[in-house]
């Protein structure tokens, strides 16, 4: 993962006091004449005294221009060496019907990873066409209701799910389904295993190396494509590669596309038929801590287009055409968590003096909000490290150690490692958590029976609910008693 990610990270410490504009944050964030946080122009005490806390707050500005910054990066990079490109927002980062809207009127398409996420895009009026579905486990249910929508390609993730598509397309009697084989081209990217996807020992794609029957001639991703060729139910749209996550070092696409077009020039070798299209897959690293600097789209699109262009040259293959599917990159970074502090507890970090040691002076001092691993599990899940600020007013107090915990019944139940907060934060102070807006609300839990946070887009100084709070009666009356 990034350099946001891994526990081992050194903490990056901001001084209190001195927000600067910019990354972490969403455009919008600013603070007010008074010391209060503003996004888009709202100031988040307002926010907070109508909405409540904990609260997601999305910069509707900030992640629609971040949507068309992507899509016009990858347009202009990839028309310069005469390939087509199509963007698709990768809906697992967080999904809600006008965040789908918002996306499509920014030009892109929506990548779904379930039925559920198919749902809302749908919904949103997505059209079928320009959505896909992933997914490496998917149902019957889920394959026929993504047939029944027309959507534009069904990403396969198994030799079994080649035959399971066919079946149901073939019981549809219908056009061909469109599919994309997902492969493993063995590349490692992103800084934490389970955000890695692309190396050997995990569950997603298959394998461009050798199969697990050493009797096999042939790859599982070249066995795949047979296969898929043929069945006359099934239309061969792609290949499809996702290298990982939060990738801040661009060579890992390259590496990765070169393989997948030489995959691509091997089938073509072997029966005349070349793919049309290529996925790149998803995982633009973006900054979670002041000081980090997230990939840029315009080099990226760049590199990965000049890359993309030499290696077809090289195998003397024409383009197919391309399409990546940021999540991240789009969302992250336009939402923050707003929490109310309550408990502020100094601890002593390390021993008591003894067997010669020194007694530990280090005091950390541990700042309990109102939400915690239950709206954000990433550092939990992957020792993800965020950057906490005082919210609601400013101070000039010294700063102090701060280590921002939540209210589950978990000592791992950390948001923020490491952060400077102002020595006096106290009970009732709002902070705000930088970059929650992937992978917060999305992977969310009701996790002691805490109800999930509500969604609140801010646009030109005005909110709107996209998603509500969830109420102790929505949870009691999923309990049949
Ligand atoms: C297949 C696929 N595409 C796209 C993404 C989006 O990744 P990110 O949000 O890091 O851009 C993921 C994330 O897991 C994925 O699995």
């Amino acid at each position: 993962m990034s350099a946001s990610a891994g526990p081992t990270t050194p903490p990056a410490f901001s001084p209190t006091g001195t927000f600067v504009p910019g990354e972490p944050w969403s455009s919008g964030v600013r603070r007010g004449p008074d010391g209060a946080l503003t996004v888009a122009g709202v100031d988040v005490r307002e926010l907070a005294a109508a909405q409540g806390t904990p609260a997601y707050v999305l910069d509707e500005a900030d992640l629609r221009e971040r949507a068309r910054s992507y899509r016009r990066a990858f347009e202009a990079a990839f028309a310069e060496v005469g390939a087509g490109v199509d963007v698709y927002y990768a809906g697992k980062a967080f999904l809600s019907v006008a965040v789908a809207r918002w996306v499509r009127a920014e030009g892109l398409r929506v990548d779904t990873a379930t039925g559920g996420e198919l749902a809302v895009a749908l919904r949103a009026d997505v059209p079928g066409e320009h959505i896909g579905l992933h997914g490496n486990n998917k149902s019957d249910a889920e394959i026929v209701r993504a047939l029944e929508a027309g959507v534009g390609r069904i990403i396969v993730d198994s030799l079994a799910e080649v035959e399971r598509v066919a079946a149901a397309s073939r019981a549809r009697g219908g056009v061909p389904a469109p599919v994309m084989i997902r492969v493993t081209t063995g590349v490692h990217a992103g800084g934490h295993e389970y955000i890695s996807t692309a190396h050997e020992d995990q569950k997603f794609g298959l394998s461009l190396a050798t199969a697990p029957d050493a009797q096999a001639e042939d790859s599982p991703a070249m066995t795949a494509l047979l296969a898929v060729l043929a069945h006359p139910e099934l239309e061969l749209l792609g290949i499809h590669s996702h290298i990982g996550s939060q990738i801040l070092d661009p060579s890992g696409f390259e590496v990765a596309a070169r393989k997948v077009l030489e995959l691509r020039a091997a089938l073509a070798e072997r029966t005349g038929f070349l793919v049309p299209e290529v996925d790149l897959g998803g995982g633009y690293g973006i900054a979670y801590l002041p000081g980090e600097v997230a990939l840029d789209p315009d080099r990226i699109a760049k590199d990965v287009a000049a890359s993309v262009a030499a290696s077809s040259a090289d195998l003397g293959t024409p383009l197919p055409r391309f399409s990546i599917e940021p999540g991240r990159a789009i969302v992250g970074p336009a939402g923050l968590t707003l929490y109310t502090v309550g408990t502020v507890k100094p601890v002593r970090v390390g021993g008591a003096a003894g067997d010669g040691e020194a007694e530990s002076t280090t005091v950390r001092t541990y700042v309990s909000i109102d939400g915690g691993m239950s709206d954000n599990i990433r550092p939990a899940l992957y020792g993800a490290n965020y950057h906490a600020e005082l919210a609601n007013r400013l101070s000039d107090a010294a700063p102090v150690l701060a280590r921002v915990v939540g209210k589950h019944c978990e000592s791992g139940d950390i948001v923020v490692h490491d952060v400077l907060l102002p020595g006096d934060v106290r009970a009732g102070d709002l902070l705000a958590v930088a970059a929650t807006g992937a992978y917060g609300r999305s992977m969310a839990s009701n996790y002691n029976h805490v109800p999930r946070p509500p969604v609140v887009a801010v646009t030109d100084g005005g909110t709107r609910v996209l998603i509500r709070r969830e109420t102790e009666d929505d949870l009691l009356a999923l309990d049949l008693g």
